[in-house]
C-alpha cells in the first residue's frame, strides 16, 4: 500500500493520481479514462484531467476539442485555457459524463503552451495545475491526470498536482529501462516542489500473461519493488507495487474510443471492463482504508483537525502474487 496518510493530510481528502510514463502506445489513456469510469461506478465524484494534446482521454469521454464552443467570451473550456490563465474560473472547463465523471479536456494549442510555459519563472512553471486542482477542492474525491507522452513541462505540472503516481506499462524488457528514468523525474519532483509525491505502483497493460518473456519482466519489476521496500532507501517509490489484476490485451478496449465511450458503456461484460472495474474497486477500497483509519486518529487525537501519520505500511505480498 503506498503511503497515503503520508500524502493526503488534510480534509477534504483528494486522491490525486498522474498516471504518468514517457513512452507512447503503452495505456495510459486506457487506464486513465477507463480507471476513473469504474471509480465513478462505485459512486465517487471523479474528475479526468486531460494533459496530452493529442486529446485522446477528451475523445474518449466523447468530448471532441473541435467541437468546444468559441474562443469569444472569456470562460476556460479547456485545461488550456486554465493554464494559460490560471486566473479564470475552472468551472466552465468542466464537462460531465455523467452523474458522477467528469472532464477537463484538453486542445491541440497544448503543444505550443508547453513552450509558453517553458518561458515562465522556475518557481510558476511547474504549478499552474496545482493551483487550478486547488480551486477544485472538495468537487471530486479521485482526480486522475493523463499525462503527455514525454517527461515536459506538462507532465511537471501533472507530477506537481499529484500525490500519487501510477505507471501504466507493458510487461516488456526495454519498458522496464524506461521506469528507471521515469522514476528519476518523479525523485526529482519530490525533492523540489511535490515532497510528498509517491509512487503507488504499476499498472500491467496490454498483458499476456501466457508469455515466458512477459512473466520474467513482471517477476524481475515485483523483486525490484521488493527490494526497494527492504531497503533503507527513502525513496517515493518506497511503497509501490504491481497492482492487481494486470489488464489483458482486449480488442473491446481498443474500440471503444472510436464511439467516444468507455468500456463499461460499450462492453460492459468484455475483459477489460472487468479488469478495471477490479482495478478501480481495489483503489477505492485501499482508499476508504486510509480515510477511516484517517477519521479514527483525529478523533482519537481530539483536535478534529491533525490526523496521526501511521508509519509507511509494505504492500501486502499477496497482492503481487503470479504474473
Ligand atoms: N488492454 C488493451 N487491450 C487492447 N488494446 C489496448 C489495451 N490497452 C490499450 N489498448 C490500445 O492500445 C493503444 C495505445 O493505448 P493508449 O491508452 O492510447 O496508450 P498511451 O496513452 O500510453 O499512448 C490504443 O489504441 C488503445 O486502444
Ligand atoms: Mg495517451
Amino acid at each position: 500500500m503506498p503511503d497515503l496518510a503520508a500524502t493526503h493530510l488534510s480534509p477534504p481528502f483528494v486522491r490525486t493520481i498522474a498516471l504518468m510514463n514517457q513512452k507512447g502506445g503503452v495505456g495510459k489513456t486506457t487506464t486513465t479514462v477507463n480507471l476513473a469510469a469504474g471509480i465513478a461506478q462505485a459512486g465517487r465524484r471523479t474528475l479526468v484531467i486531460d494533459l496530452d494534446p493529442q486529446a485522446h482521454a477528451s475523445l474518449h469521454l466523447g468530448v471532441d476539442p473541435a467541437t468546444l464552443p468559441a474562443h469569444t467570451d472569456g470562460r476556460a473550456r479547456s485545461i488550456y485555457d486554465l493554464l494559460h490563465d490560471p486566473s479564470l474560473d475552472p468551472g466552465p472547463a468542466l464537462h460531465a459524463v455523467n452523474d458522477s465523471l467528469s472532464v477537463i479536456p484538453a486542445e491541440t494549442d497544448l503543444a505550443a503552451l508547453e513552450t509558453e510555459l517553458s518561458e515562465l519563472p522556475p518557481a510558476e512553471r511547474t504549478t499552474r495545475l496545482r493551483a487550478i486542482l486547488d480551486r477544485l477542492r472538495g468537487q471530486f474525491e479521485f482526480i486522475l491526470i493523463d499525462c503527455p507522452p514525454s517527461l515536459g513541462v506538462l507532465t511537471l505540472n501533472g507530477l506537481v498536482a499529484a500525490r500519487e503516481v501510477i505507471i501504466p506499462m507493458q510487461a516488456h524488457f526495454l519498458a522496464l529501462q524506461g521506469v528507471s528514468k521515469l522514476l528519476e523525474t518523479v525523485q526529482r519532483v519530490g525533492q523540489s516542489v511535490n515532497p510528498s509525491l509517491t509512487v503507488t505502483g504499476v499498472i500491467l497493460c496490454m498483458h499476456d500473461p501466457a508469455s515466458a518473456h512477459v512473466k520474467e519482466v513482471v517477476a524481475d519489476l515485483i523483486s525490484f519493488f521488493e527490494q526497494t521496500r527492504s531497503s533503507a532507501a527513502d525513496v517515493p517509490w518506497k511503497g509501490a507495487r504491481v497492482l492487481r489484476p494486470p489488464v489483458r490485451r482486449n480488442i473491446k478496449l481498443a474500440e471503444c474510443p472510436s464511439f467516444g465511450q468507455t468500456i463499461f458503456q460499450y462492453a460492459p461484460f468484455a475483459p477489460g471492463a472487468l479488469d478495471y472495474k477490479a482495478l478501480a474497486d481495489s483503489l477505492v477500497a485501499e482508499w476508504d482504508g486510509f480515510i477511516g483509519a484517517a477519521r479514527a486518529s483525529r478523533s482519537a487525537s481530539g483536535d478534529g483537525l491533525t490526523p496521526t501519520i501511521p508509519p509507511r505500511r509494505a504492500a501486502p505480498s499477496a497482492t503481487e502474487a503470479g504474473a
